[in-house]
């Protein structure tokens, strides 16, 4: 059997990541994994567990209970929840006990069923870097600051949380710099990955550059 072929997207919060890996699944009929819903799910574990987020021994025993059927909450999209997502996301033994679920994804892409499929689209942060450094397409979605934090506000006052914008806008610079500076498997752009700004481009505009960059690299 051919090697499952596999589209490594990473990027800062809000950048646009999860919107172009879901288009771009769907384009080539891969399967779409959003690794970040894996780290929201051990946060919001801790979180409802009544546990400090720097209890690294809680949040293990949590990254090691996280189930497929876990990741639909809707309380995974949160504001609270995306900040514990990235305290607990420092922990090495968190990123370790998510490790092997993410590769056997990249290794045996499915859809929502089960059912095997010759490629996936995976984001996160460190796809291209840590997760899937073989991938033979690697994309690396960003933003300003700002237009990530407009979005982001839209989103959340959407979703019915009365939160201001100037509080979104710290918690993604806080949540940034904590996730590119820690020493685990920070986000970080892959010397390979092609650079996509979206701080002037729809969802549109982005797959169209993601396209373009594809090419003929999934041959
Ligand atoms: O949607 P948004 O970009 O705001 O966040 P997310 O992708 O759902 O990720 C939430 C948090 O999980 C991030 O701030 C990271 O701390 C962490 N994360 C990570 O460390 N590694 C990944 N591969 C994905 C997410
Ligand atoms: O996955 P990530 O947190 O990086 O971002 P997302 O969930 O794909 O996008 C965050 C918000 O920005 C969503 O409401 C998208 O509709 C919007 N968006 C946009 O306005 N322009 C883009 N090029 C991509 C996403």
């Amino acid at each position: 059997t051919p090697r499952p072929r596999i589209i490594a997207v990473d990027g800062p919060a809000a950048s646009g990541k999860g919107t172009l890996a879901r288009r771009l699944a769907r384009h080539f009929g891969f399967g779409y994994l959003d690794t970040g819903l894996l780290y929201r799910a051990v946060g919001l574990r801790v979180l409802r567990a009544g546990k400090d987020l720097g209890d690294e021994a809680a949040a293990i025993a949590a990254a090691g209970a996280v189930t497929a059927a876990e990741l639909a909450d809707p309380e995974l999209r949160s504001g609270p929840t995306g900040n514990a997502a990235s305290a607990v996301a420092k922990i090495p033994g968190v990123r370790q006990a998510l490790f092997d679920l993410q590769r056997r994804f990249a290794a045996h892409p499915t859809d929502d069923r089960g059912r095997p499929l010759l490629g996936a689209v995976i984001d996160g942060r460190d796809i291209g870097t840590v997760i899937c450094p073989d991938a033979p397409v690697k994309l690396f979605v960003n933003a300003s600051l700002e237009t990530r934090a407009k979005r982001r506000h839209k989103e959340l006052l959407e979703r019915g949380e009365a939160i201001i914008y100037a509080r979104v806008l710290e918690d993604i610079e806080r949540r940034d710099e904590q996730d590119r500076s820690r020493s685990v498997a920070p986000m970080a752009k892959a010397p390979d990955a092609f650079e996509i700004d979206t701080t002037g481009l729809d969802a549109d505009g982005a797959f169209a550059a993601a396209l373009a960059f594809i090419g003929s690299r999934l041959d």
